[in-house]
């Protein structure tokens, strides 16, 4: 089969790596992708942004199947127009691509399917915002309805400041903290059958030992030695299952990809948000950990044909992924510096995420630049082999974090 994968970071290069081990898979065309992925497809520069020239190069290329990566186009409505002119495509449509467009959708339609999530209230005035904060008390938890580049987010002690992180907004949903470890996990949906994947762990905030600011994610891993041996079951039941069936009944059924983003807590696991695409950077984990071929798994659920696909199948190793940022990351980043000595072997992956070549010279074109996937037979292992590898990369200025599951593979090794 001939498929179109839209999206231009490490998501889409870690699954354009995939797509190619998928023996079904002739052709894999990426619109814009980026010079890592032009060494293992054929890149075309699109605006991801203009729905009817991704439309009009999917007629011409006569591809069978369109990946849609970033929400950016599923908001914008990229898959209708897609499936209008009758091509498969995995990724959900405007309407149910709201579960990630706007934070109290996705609370009313988890409030509607029984999906266990935090308390919350949806705010749209300074009166409404002041009594929900009072109401669930410190540490705050303030979301801007609407997607926001991963900004619309502020966990805060501070009253006032979340009072003024919420007046930003026309609407806000204000919700109850979480606790517990935070776990990511992803269905593959046709619209009536969903299918899981491993669970992953991100890690969020810029700085080791969790501190500093929010980032898009600046490592992950998998699989969790500590999680719970049938959490995908389990979330299959209270979350993914339920979520799909409300969709459908609703008349906005959901093919596509259905991010989980999970805090386990002392009352159970509870949804911190839905996304409706692939993570990044859990992609980089997952992705090469996938032994049934990608294309065909995504293909089946375009197709309406998951009912009988059975499970996945996934490798035995441990992968870890560190996220090489530029100077200034989350804050601000410097880009256009050049990148160097890039080696890769066969234990480790180099996604590229931020890059862009300019005559010859590979430079930084973002805040997350790359991400380095490490593949070892336990986390110890993978970690080594990440770290290795981003250790002999230069990129002047940049930063990573250097505790990607480091606690994960203490406890593993103390098991
Ligand atoms: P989100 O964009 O909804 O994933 O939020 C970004 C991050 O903020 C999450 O990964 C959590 O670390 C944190 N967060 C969001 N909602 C809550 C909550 N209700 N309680 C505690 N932390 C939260
Ligand atoms: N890793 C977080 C996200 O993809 O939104």
């Amino acid at each position: 089969m001939k498929v179109l994968l839209i999206g231009s970071g490490g998501r889409e290069h870690a699954l354009a790596s995939a797509l190619i081990r998928d023996t079904t898979v002739e052709q894999l065309h990426v619109a814009p992708g980026n010079p890592g992925i032009a060494g293992i497809a054929i890149c075309h520069p699109v605006d991801i942004r203009e729905n009817k020239a991704i439309l009009e190069l999917a007629k011409k290329l006569s591809v069978d199947l369109v990946v849609i990566g970033p929400e950016g186009p599923l908001v914008n409505a990229l898959a209708d127009e897609l499936r209008k002119a009758n091509i498969a495509t995995f990724g959900p449509s405007k309407a149910a691509a709201q579960l990630e467009g706007s934070k109290h959708f996705a609370k009313q339609v988890m409030r509607d399917a029984g999906v266990p999530t935090g308390k919350s209230f949806t705010c749209t005035n300074r009166a409404e915002i002041e009594r929900a904060l009072d109401a669930f008390g410190a540490p705050y938890v303030v979301k801007h309805d609407g997607l926001a580049q991963g900004k619309g987010v502020v966990v805060t002690q501070d009253r006032a400041m979340a009072i003024e992180h919420a007046l930003l907004a026309k609407q806000v949903v204000i919700e109850e903290f979480l606790d517990g470890s935070e776990v990511s996990l992803f269905g593959i949906s046709d619209g009536t059958t969903i299918i899981a994947m491993q669970p992953a762990q991100d890690f969020k905030r810029a700085l080791d030992g969790d501190l500093g600011p929010n980032t898009g994610g600046m490592g992950a891993y998998s699989p969790l030695p500590w999680a719970p041996d049938d959490i995908m079951q389990e979330v299959l039941e209270k979350v993914l299952n339920p979520t799909i069936k409300e969709m459908a009944a609703s008349g906005t059924p959901f093919v596509g990809l259905l991010y989980a983003g999970l805090a386990l807590t002392t009352k159970g696991l509870k949804v911190i948000e839905f996304n409706v695409r692939f993570g990044d950077p859990e992609t980089q984990v997952l992705a090469p950990r996938l032994k049934t071929p990608l294309g065909q798994l995504l293909l089946a659920a375009a197709t309406g044909k998951l009912e009988n696909f059975g499970a996945l199948d996934w490798s035995e190793q441990s992968a870890v992924t560190v996220v090489l940022a530029s100077e200034g990351y989350p804050n601000s980043s410097e880009i256009g510096k050049e990148i160097s000595a890039i080696e890769t072997n066969p234990n480790s992956f180099v996604f590229h995420a931020g890059t862009q070549l300019v005559d010859g010279a590979l430079l930084s074109n973002g805040g997350r630049v790359l991400a380095i996937t490490g593949l070892g037979t336990d986390l110890t292992q993978a970690r080594d082999a990440a770290y290795r590898t981003i250790s002999r990369i230069s990129l002047p200025g940049s930063h990573y974090r250097s505790d990607i599951a480091l606690n994960a593979s203490v406890a593993e090794k103390g098991n």
